[in-house]
């Protein structure tokens, strides 16, 4: 049987680094507040390079690593809240900067699910025959949709991107998966809204307040919570694993507390949870595959361990995917 294994993976963040000091210059805020109640101690924030920049560097990255040529490239998915433009797609931008002629290019929107969304697709493409890999990647500049002059939304996220390189194997690879979305809840986490002004209304047009991250902290919080339990616990359950079988669980990377939470629940060791988001802060649909790249680069991972990804985020969504290294 066919499977999609992850064979490279790839993150970039832009240069400029904010600490919680730099923040609290700009709104009442305070590092201790911030380290207390999210974990967060710093971010990588844009000083202009858009997404697709960032994205692009991922991707030319995945290729050196895998050692693939882009004319090879079967698909590109990308996953983001913060695309340069409506169209193009930031993979057809991807596809243009790096060559991959022969690819099938589009992005997906699941807010912070949203790379599980992509690999997920990726992986169902893959599995149906005909397309051999895919470079999948997670990118965002949230800086330029979070409002900085709320203090409850400004110090809570980054700007970075992450990705992989997966291939059709007859290895394991990408072995079981609980994605999901709860629209009804949608209106505890937005951000983008554009209203519908045209020369025959009376909209004015314009950025609009809902233009920026709105949030919910606490509605989210428990979302988060009870849907990335409910999900750990399906993918474990329908593979008849624990805790002890899996290296690493990768939790979306937004607030420490969250983690916290489901690792008692669950009475999963803490450590076993890989966490950067001290210095990364949430990057929505990057944070996942950042932090998965980054347990690759440390040589933490070997051929065989099973890893568990798990996010949720805007929509509502989350997604959990069990993957054999
Ligand atoms: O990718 C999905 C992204 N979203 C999430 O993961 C969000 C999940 N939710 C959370 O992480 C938490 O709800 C937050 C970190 C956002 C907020 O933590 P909280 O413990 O739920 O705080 P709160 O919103 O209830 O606010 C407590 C207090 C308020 O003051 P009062 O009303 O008690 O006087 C806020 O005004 O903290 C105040 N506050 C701040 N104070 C200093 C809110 N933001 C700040 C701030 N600095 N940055």
């Amino acid at each position: 049987m066919i499977s999609t294994r992850v064979i490279a993976t790839a993150g970039c963040v832009p240069e400029q680094v904010v600490t919680n000091d730099d923040l609290s210059k700009i709104v009442d805020t305070t590092d201790e507040w911030i380290t207390q109640r999210t974990g967060i101690k710093e971010r990588h924030i844009s000083s202009g390079e858009n997404t697709s920049a960032l994205v692009i560097r991922v991707a030319e990255k995945l290729l050196e690593r895998a050692g693939v040529e882009a004319e090879k490239i079967d698909l590109i998915i990308v996953a983001s809240v913060t695309q340069d433009y409506g169209t193009p797609s930031l993979a057809c931008m991807i596809q243009k900067e790096i060559g991959a002629v022969n690819a099938v290019a589009f992005d997906v929107i699941a807010a912070c699910s949203g790379f599980m969304f992509a690999l997920s697709t990726a992986d169902k493409y893959i599995k149906a025959g005909g397309y051999k890999n895919a470079i999948v990647i997670g990118g965002e500049t949230l800086s330029k949709i979070v409002d900085w002059t709320d203090r409850s939304t400004c110090v809570l996220f980054g700007d970075g991107a992450g990705g992989a390189y997966v291939e059709a194997s007859d290895e394991a690879g990408i072995i079981r998966e609980n994605i999901g979305s709860a629209g009804a809840q949608y209106e505890i986490l937005t951000e983008g809204y554009t209203e519908c002004a045209n020369a025959f209304n009376e909209n004015k047009g314009g950025v609009h307040p809902l233009w920026y991250v709105n949030m919910n902290g606490r509605e989210v919080f428990k979302f988060a919570t009870k849907k990335v339990i409910k999900s750990l616990e399906k993918v474990m359950a329908e593979e008849n694993l624990t805790q002890e079988d899996i290296k690493y669980f990768v939790p979306h990377q937004a607030n420490v507390r969250i983690v916290e939470v489901v690792s008692k629940k669950l009475d999963i060791p803490f450590e076993k949870f890989y966490m950067n988001m001290d210095r990364f802060g949430n990057t929505s649909s990057a944070s996942i595959p950042m932090a998965l790249n980054e347990i690759n680069e440390k040589g933490l991972l070997e051929r065989g361990n099973l890893v568990m990804l798990s996010g949720f985020g805007g929509g509502m969504t989350w997604g959990t995917m069990l993957i054999r290294w």
